[in-house]
């Protein structure tokens, strides 16, 4: 038997395989295809306070070893999550984490405000990074500055524990990262997606109604586990690792690379069972490999 389980220190998980968000909806989604208790957790689409149509379509392109998604942060609000899915999701011995959004630092808060009166939430994933939103990718996780202001704004008004989800999109991730550890964020999570287009040649228009989108998928892996790296071998709080995840190597890469737990995104979209068979292929390399818990490989990359 090997230990599955994951140490977050704010949050403990029975294994370290999460779904990521916006890729898995409100979970429920996926409970004709597998038990949710099998996953360590699962992060929900992204939500505001209020609902959300997002962006116009054409809005998901499938480009060489990827996905670009410009689908804008489409939701259901805060009101009805609580009252129609919440009570469908919580209790279902997984962990279910909410990721975050905002127009503003005022909406992150009211979002977290609101939500921490409901019962059945582990986590915020605070999400300054959706490259697809405003034009051109802006978002609070481009600079040092915008990001500790927000996350010291959520982290007063949060009770719950505040994990910061970065955005690839940067020249020095680990000074972004940095400020979000010095706001007090409780955990890091990268990467959102990296900012992308696709032409259509025959028409001479973009792909994607926005223009931009964000890829993510295993074209962008090789850039996430250097970012995952380069945080996680500095950061003091734990890190969640992703980024093109679509087998148990990629995942057991992420962890000795410092992640402490990973989140599987594109994959989903593949194979809706991708998270229980990358966990069960996780098991399998830690039983060949005479590994008895799966922690205690997080972080064992050897430099030099
Ligand atoms: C269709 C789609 C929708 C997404 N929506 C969200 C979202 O609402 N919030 C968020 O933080 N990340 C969102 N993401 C980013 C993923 O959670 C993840 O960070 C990214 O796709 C990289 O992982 P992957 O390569 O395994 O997909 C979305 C990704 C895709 C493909």
């Amino acid at each position: 038997m090997i230990d599955l389980a994951a140490d977050l220190g704010f949050l403990k998980l029975k294994n370290p395989v999460l779904a990521a968000s916006g890729t898995f909806g409100y979970g429920s989604e996926f409970e004709p295809y597998f038990d949710l208790a099998k996953l360590g957790g699962f992060v929900v689409k992204g939500l505001y306070y209020g609902p959300r149509e997002g962006n116009r379509p054409p809005r998901l392109v499938e480009t060489t070893g990827g996905l670009i998604n410009a689908i804008g942060l489409q939701g259901v609000g805060v009101q009805a999550f609580s009252e129609k899915i919440l009570p469908k999701i919580r209790g279902r011995g997984t962990a279910v984490l909410v990721n975050v959004c905002g127009a503003d630092d005022d909406e992150y808060v009211a979002v977290v405000e609101f939500l921490d009166a409901h019962e059945g939430i582990a986590a915020y994933e605070l999400n300054i990074s959706c490259p697809n939103v405003k034009k051109e990718g802006l978002c609070p996780a481009l600079s040092p500055r915008t990001t500790a202001r927000l996350v010291g704004r959520v982290k007063d008004a949060s009770k719950r524990p505040v994990i910061v989800k970065l955005s690839p999109n940067v020249t020095d991730v680990v000074e972004i990262a940095r400020a979000a550890e010095d706001a007090g964020a409780d955990g890091i999570a990268l990467v959102n997606t990296f900012l992308a287009m696709a032409v259509d040649l025959e028409t001479r228009r973009p792909k994607l109604a926005n223009v931009f989108g964000g890829l993510s998928g295993p074209a962008v892996k090789p850039i996430a586990l250097r970012m995952v790296y380069q945080v996680a071998s500095r950061a003091r709080v734990p890190v969640i690792g992703m980024g093109g995840i679509m087998t148990g190597t990629d995942a057991l890469e992420f962890l000795v690379a410092g992640a402490s737990a990973v989140e599987v995104g594109t994959a989903n979209f593949v194979d809706p069972d991708a998270a229980v068979r990358i966990l069960r292929e996780i098991e399998e390399w830690c039983g060949a490999h005479g590994v008895s818990r799966v922690r205690d490989i997080v972080g064992t990359l050897e430099i030099g």
